[in-house]
């Protein structure tokens, strides 16, 4: 028998010429008698001879007995389970190249304890006589010099035959081994393939080595599968979480994929979506053909989107998906509808209203009034006109109302028309396109209509608002649409208005400063605050209220006040009114320095003022004779328009109910339903 049974150089030929098995088998001999070893064994079977004897070995024996016991053994094979289910085709593709002439594949793992063997059953009970068995382990120092133990020692391939075998028991196998590596390179197993000594053959260890080689391929393709995995689960995670709307089509435009985000927004599910054309969905096709063909992407471009109810104005963004090669394979586009960027603006740029009705201080009856009015006004969607001095508090009313709204989580914004300058207020309601004016931004802004939609509009000064501008407004508010200046995209907007002025509305209208046909639009609902000189009886709670607020905010103790200065600031005409009335205490505080205060520390004004005698004291200024003149009736149409409104609000304040209207204005039923048919209120 001729053995050539090495992958090393010169293996299985020593000095050029073949080793017999005889040979060896009197070297083996010689070994164990003398501890001599002659040159006819090869260097490693030589040194693992060595190693053995080193290591006390049995050499007539070769029978494993360090074998695990069936719970260790199986929490071996749990461990291992990934390398045996890979390993175990391999193994019973090795078998069936060798089946029925004797052969036996086997896996063991790093320690040479095996795990899973394959093989003829004869060649199976012959290989148990020696506990060559599930769990047994074969490593050197245990059986000396064999295929899967001297491999491992060696960490490399080798095959061991007949009297190779450092044990005199194994002398009659032929065994081929390899370690198996991991992805990270360090030993995981051994595979092996033992059959009869007598079929040694060369090439039984060159199919072992193969078939390792396939093994590791096979772990590092399934390590690097696990990643791949781990990493598509992560970004899937974050596909399904982000609240941009993500869709993903192919190269010709079909839509293979959408996020939940973009479902929502389509007001679709995604297999109502997929396999349809991403052209049907987005209106801006330029950008898509692009983007699509050219691979050209697109930024935070305002696109329309075609959602199941109508079109959402959209930010979107595009990306082309490129294959290999570098060809355009798909893409992923973003969209974000352009009312939730806008709150978050709103949410950034502290567009809220802070006050409500709690807020609101006054035990007045004429305030109570308001605030009653303005709660009804909460309730519905109307235009609110808020009447009233400077300082009486129409801002605060109109936030309370918005915040007590079911607008209270959209935007809440305030312009001032009388502090725009008048070139300025168009774009600043409309907002503009880009390059419509010299100083424009790029990319054009939204204007406070469009930041507004969904919340609130506050139109402070409404009086105040250029005659120019009041054309544009109306129309706004009718059709319920704007369009920005120097763009032609109509965009729908859904506000609620609340108007404040300072002005005597009516009589704007009749010296021609205010369009009639605007304030009929705007006056849906009233709301006159009373100035503060009319509230004299709210002003000891007031000074309590704003007095220990503002030493609060201050961080000073609250000092004691002398009874006279509270009624002397009841005498006081208050022209600025609260806003005036919190500056005075303010000072009046700073002054004092922790003192009483007194007397001593009102302003002069205050203390020297003397109301003008007779005067009544009104709400609004009294109105130029020579313009009552000129709109005679123009005038006596609006006063009467005010005591309608005025009437209309009583009603609805009462629930159209007529007699404690009656009773509240101190007039009988029947001069009340005389007045209602005057004013042409049916009540119905
Ligand atoms: N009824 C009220 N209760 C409490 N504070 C008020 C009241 N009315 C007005 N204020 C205070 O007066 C200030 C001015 O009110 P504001 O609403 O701006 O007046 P207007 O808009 O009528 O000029 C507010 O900052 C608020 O603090
Ligand atoms: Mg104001």
């Amino acid at each position: 028998m001729i053995i050539q049974a090495s992958n090393e150089k010169g293996g299985g030929t020593v000095g050029g010429e073949k080793t017999s098995a005889g040979d060896i088998a009197s070297a083996w001999k010689t070994f164990i008698s003398k501890a001599q070893i002659t040159e006819v064994v090869r260097p490693e079977i030589a040194h693992s001879w060595q190693r053995c004897h080193q290591a006390g070995v049995d050499p007539f024996s070769g029978v494993s007995h360090l074998i695990l016991s069936r719970d260790q053994l199986h929490a071996l094979l749990t461990k291992k389970r990934n390398l045996i289910d890979i390993a175990r085709p391999f193994m019973s593709n090795l078998y069936r190249f060798v089946k029925g002439s004797g052969f036996i594949v086997m896996l063991s793992d790093e320690q040479g304890y095996m795990m899973e063997t394959i093989g003829d059953s004869e060649t199976q009970e012959k290989a148990s006589e020696l506990n060559l068995i599930k769990g047994a382990s074969w490593q050197e120092r245990v059986v000396g010099t064999n295929g899967i133990g001297t491999a491992l020692a060696m960490a490399k391939p080798i095959q061991v035959s007949g009297a190779e075998h450092y044990c005199k028991k194994v002398h009659s196998w032929t065994c081929s081994a390899a370690p198996i590596y991991d992805e990270i390179g360090g030993i995981t197993g051994a595979l092996q393939m033992s059959g009869p000594s007598c079929k040694t053959h060369q090439h039984t260890l060159g199919m072992v080595v193969a078939a390792v080689k396939a093994i590791e391929e096979q772990i590092s393709i399934k390590q690097r599968n696990r990643e791949l995995t781990l990493l598509n689960n992560r970004l899937n995670n974050i596909v399904l979480t982000v609240s941009d709307g993500i869709i993903v089509t192919g190269k010709e435009g079909v839509i293979e994929q959408v996020n939940p985000a973009a479902e929502k927004i389509l007001g679709k599910k995604g297999p109502e979506i997929t396999g349809s054309l991403i052209r049907d969905y987005l209106e801006n096709a330029a950008k898509i053909e692009e983007l699509l063909d050219l691979g050209k992407s697109y930024k935070e471009a305002e696109l329309q989107v075609t959602a199941h109810n109508g079109s959402v104005p959209c930010l979107s963004s595009g990306k082309p998906i490129r294959d290999e090669h570098g060809s355009v394979s798909g893409a992923v586009i973003f969209i974000n509808p352009l009312h939730k960027i806008k709150n978050l603006i709103n949410r950034f740029s502290g567009a809220h209203a802070t006050f409500s009705f709690k807020d609101i201080i006054g035990k007045n009856k004429q305030l109570l009034k308001a605030v009653d009015l303005a709660t009804l006004a909460a309730g519905n969607n109307s235009h609110v006109l808020l009447q009233g001095e400077s300082g009486t508090g129409k801002e605060v009313f109109a936030q309370a109302i918005h915040n007590h709204s079911g607008r209270r989580n959209g935007p809440f914004i305030a312009i001032n028309c009388g502090a725009i300058p008048r070139e300025l207020i168009g774009s600043e309601l409309f907002g503009y396109e880009e390059g419509s004016f010299t100083g424009a931004h790029r990319g054009g802004r939204p204007g406070k209509f469009e930041l507004a939609s969904g919340g609130t509009l506050f139109l402070d000064e409404i009086g105040d608002m250029p005659i120019e501008h009041q054309v544009a407004l109306l129309r706004v508010l009718q059709d319920k649409q704007v369009t920005r200046i120097g763009g032609n995209k109509v965009i729908l907007v859904d506000v609620r208005i609340i108007c404040a002025t300072n002005k005597n509305l009516p009589l704007e209208v009749a010296k021609g400063n205010f369009r009639q046909d605007l304030f009929y639009r705007l006056n849906v609902m009233t709301i006159t605050l009373p100035s503060l000189r009319n509230r004299q009886d709210d002003i000891p709670l007031l000074f309590q209220v704003f007095f220990r607020e503002i030493c609060q905010k201050n961080g000073i103790p609250v000092p004691q006040a002398d009874p006279r200065v509270i009624s002397t600031l009841q005498h006081y005409s208050w022209p600025g009114n609260i806003r005036e009335f919190q500056n005075i205490l303010e000072r009046m505080i700073n002054v004092a320095q922790g003192q009483e205060i007194g007397l001593e520390h009102l302003p002069e004004e205050i203390v020297s003022y003397r109301p003008p005698s007779g005067s009544a004291q009104e709400i609004m200024p009294p109105s130029p004779v020579d313009h009552l003149k000129n709109n005679k009736i123009k005038i006596k149409e609006l006063l009467e328009e005010n005591e309608r409104q005025d009437m209309i609000n009583r009603l609805l304040l009462y629930h159209g109910n007529v007699s404690q209207v009656a009773k509240e204005m101190g007039i009988s039923r029947t001069s009340l339903y005389k007045r209602l048919k005057r004013l042409e209120i049916s009540m119905k």
